[in-house]
């Protein structure tokens, strides 16, 4: 047993009354503190193995994917995500000493190559507003791995062939409308549709593919564009998902009748475009793919809401500041950088993180309710997409 001070979980608003008294007013993201690490289970231990040999969870689930948040700060505030009246001029986002570095953050993707990772995202907030990211990139492109970054493609007509040049191999851009009025709606940053499309464009030409384009949808505010989405990018080469509006964190004001099922996203389109389903890319593919009956390219849908798959899941979510996430709804995740900073060598940051994914039982969509859905949970905008 590794025995840490716990740590203070740190994104919580609070006032301090004269009384030197301290009173959350908002919930934003609860104080948590960091998870212990495990014990080694006795008769587990590095024994609980999936079939390949690697290491698996509680579910026999492999892990393959890390999501590395490179910031929690972004430039839009989506109003699913980062809703402007709790993420304001007063939101205490991390300060740069808490971030872990990109020797941290490259040497821990190395380590977590050695446990089975294979692809690695690059998240945030938005991760192109991390100073020097390309530098990132060119320390972890190395390591060879299927290495790619989810954006809101602001500043992507400007960074893509710098990305391209640094190793990047693909990326992901967030779109949620095409119409503008309803795109500034969503950003709530006044920023226009078209500055997004030139950098898919600029990503595109760079060889940043194939580009996958995100789409949130949230009922009433821009279903009505999700047509207009699949027909502006079919035969382009890219890919659309259609993600349902989920309950991560606190803040975005989830309710279920705000959720587009994927079987409607996948109605609307294919009463105008013939669609045929295709098969997944790889074994626990989020996406369920669709292609064009004419050859045109597919689209696919992310149904984390009416059709989970969690049974599938091989991610983990590395924070900004170096907590390990084992589900994109916990409450809290380990902390790695104490060991980092402690001098740990990397046989015991191995150690570490098999621990923790041994004793990895998350399953949250698969058991989401009214009442979990007011759970506490970290939000997405530290964790990342
Ligand atoms: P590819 O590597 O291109 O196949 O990416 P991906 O399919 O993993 O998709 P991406 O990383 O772009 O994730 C798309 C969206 O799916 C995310 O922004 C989330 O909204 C949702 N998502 C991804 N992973 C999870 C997950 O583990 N759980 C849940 N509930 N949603 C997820
Ligand atoms: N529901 C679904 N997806 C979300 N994202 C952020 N918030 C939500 C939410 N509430 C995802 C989107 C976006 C990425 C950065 O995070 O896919 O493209
Ligand atoms: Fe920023 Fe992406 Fe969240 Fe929008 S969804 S506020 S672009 S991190
Ligand atoms: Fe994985 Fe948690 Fe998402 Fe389920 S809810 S797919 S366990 S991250």
């Amino acid at each position: 047993m590794i025995a840490r001070p716990l740590n203070p979980f740190p994104h919580s608003k609070h006032t301090t009354h004269p009384t030197g008294m301290t009173d959350r007013i908002i919930p934003i993201v609860p104080r948590s503190t960091a998870l212990q690490l495990p014990d080694a289970e006795p008769g587990h231990g590095q024994s609980r193995l999936d079939t390949a040999g690697g290491l698996a969870d509680r579910l026999g689930r492999p892990l393959r994917d890390l999501r590395i948040s490179v910031t929690d700060r972004c430039n839009f505030r989506c109003v699913y995500c980062m809703p402007r009246s709790v993420f304001d001029a007063s939101y205490p986002f991390l300060s740069r000493g808490e971030l872990l570095s990109f020797e941290e953050i490259t040497r821990l993707a190395a380590i977590f190559k050695t446990q089975g990772v294979e692809k690695i995202r690059l998240t945030g907030g938005e991760p192109l507003l991390r100073k020097n990211i390309e530098r990132l990139i060119t320390m972890l492109a190395p390591l060879e791995l299927d290495l790619t970054l989810t954006t809101n493609g602001s500043l992507l007509a400007s960074k893509a062939k710098a990305l391209r040049s640094a190793g990047l191999k693909r990326v992901t851009v967030s779109l949620d409308a095409l119409d503008e009025a309803t795109f500034r709606a969503m950003n709530d940053a006044d920023f226009p549709v078209s500055k997004v499309l030139q950098g898919i464009d600029a990503a595109a030409a760079a060889g940043l593919s194939p580009i996958k384009i995100n789409m949130v949808v949230k009922r009433g505010l821009n279903d009505a564009g999700i047509v207009a989405m699949a027909r502006h990018f079919k035969g382009s080469g890219h890919i659309v998902r259609f993600i349902e509006f989920m309950d991560v964190g606190t803040t975005n004001g989830w309710r279920m009748d705000d959720v587009v099922p994927s079987s409607e996203v996948v109605q609307r389109i294919s009463a105008q475009m013939t669609l045929l389903p295709a098969a997944p890319q790889y074994p626990g593919e989020v996406a369920q793919r669709w292609r064009y009956a004419d050859g045109s390219g597919e689209v696919g849908v992310i149904s984390s809401v009416t059709q989970a798959f969690c049974r599938s899941c091989t991610r983990a979510r590395l924070s900004t500041e170096g907590r390990l996430y084992t589900c994109l709804f916990a409450e809290a995740g380990y902390d790695l950088r104490v060991l980092l900073r402690d001098g740990a060598d990397d046989a015991r940051l191995a150690d570490a993180i098999a621990r923790i994914w041994q004793v990895r039982s998350d399953r949250y969509s698969e058991i989401r309710t009214s009442e979990t859905s007011s759970q506490r949970k970290v939000e997405m905008s530290y964790i990342g997409g």
